[in-house]
């Protein structure tokens, strides 16, 4: 794979590398369930990016449907097909390459990956979250923030590092808990908030506009999506 690099005049030492702005970033999709926020991604096309496979773990996942609608190359790689995480992951990691892909965005994919696919894709993984993080990570988010009483919960988009939920966040949204919310109208409102900062953050990524120092990642053309970040 041949990589560019922009460092935003930053010192080397400083930031991790990016992709430079190029042609559309060919990228993965992973998902395990109804594949929404994929089709956002499908929905809100961009120079930026162009999802070249979807990955699903599970054979059943409905958003597989959505990727053939698509157009879209699918692979399913059952998680029970495999030995450990350290195999699951280099399958996922050798197909994604496979296709030319040269970011992966987790998008309701319900498997922690291992160490070896951010080997693969240094700063390269994005994943969404229903939660503010680092408030209530995990896969219980939304049930969590609900019985926390909290105001105020949202979405975060991060990058991945070895840690789960835990890498250095390239944008977040709040969105208030309502007196009468239960579990599935917070989410459906979380969700609509997932809907429109995935893609613009996936984009921004595609473009090379987003630099990673530390915990901080860096935007060079600020959006509204870093109001938050
Ligand atoms: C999203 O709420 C995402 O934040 C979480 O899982 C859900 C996936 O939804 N990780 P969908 O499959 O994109 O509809």
């Amino acid at each position: 794979m041949t990589r560019r690099f922009s460092m935003f005049g930053r010192s080397e030492t400083d930031l991790h590398l990016v992709p430079m702005p190029h042609a559309a970033l060919p990228i993965a999709v992973l998902i395990s369930g109804t594949g929404s926020n994929l089709q956002a991604l499908i929905d809100q096309p961009d120079e930026g990016f162009r999802i070249v496979l979807v990955i699903s773990d599970r054979p059943d996942a409905p958003g597989l449907t959505r990727a053939e609608i698509a157009g879209i190359d699918t692979e399913v790689l059952p998680w029970s097909s495999f030995a450990d995480r350290c195999a699951f992951t280099d399958a996922l990691c050798a197909a994604a390459r496979r296709k030319g892909a040269e970011g992966l965005v987790l998008a309701g994919f319900m498997r922690i990956l291992g160490p070896s696919a951010i080997d693969a894709f240094p700063d390269a993984i994005i994943n969404i979250h229903p939660a503010l993080l680092p408030a209530f990570p995990g896969a219980h988010a939304v049930e969590q923030a609900l019985a926390a009483g909290v105001r105020y919960t949202g979405v975060t988009v991060h990058f991945v590092d070895e840690q789960v939920d835990h890498g250095p966040i390239i944008a977040q949204e709040p969105v208030p808990v309502l007196p009468d919310d239960d579990v599935e109208s917070l989410h459906a409102r979380i969700q609509a908030v997932e809907h429109g900062l995935l893609p613009r953050v996936v984009a921004a990524f595609g473009r090379g506009e987003l630099a990673v120092g530390g915990r901080r990642v860096h935007w060079k053309r600020p959006t509204h999506a870093e109001e938050y970040a």
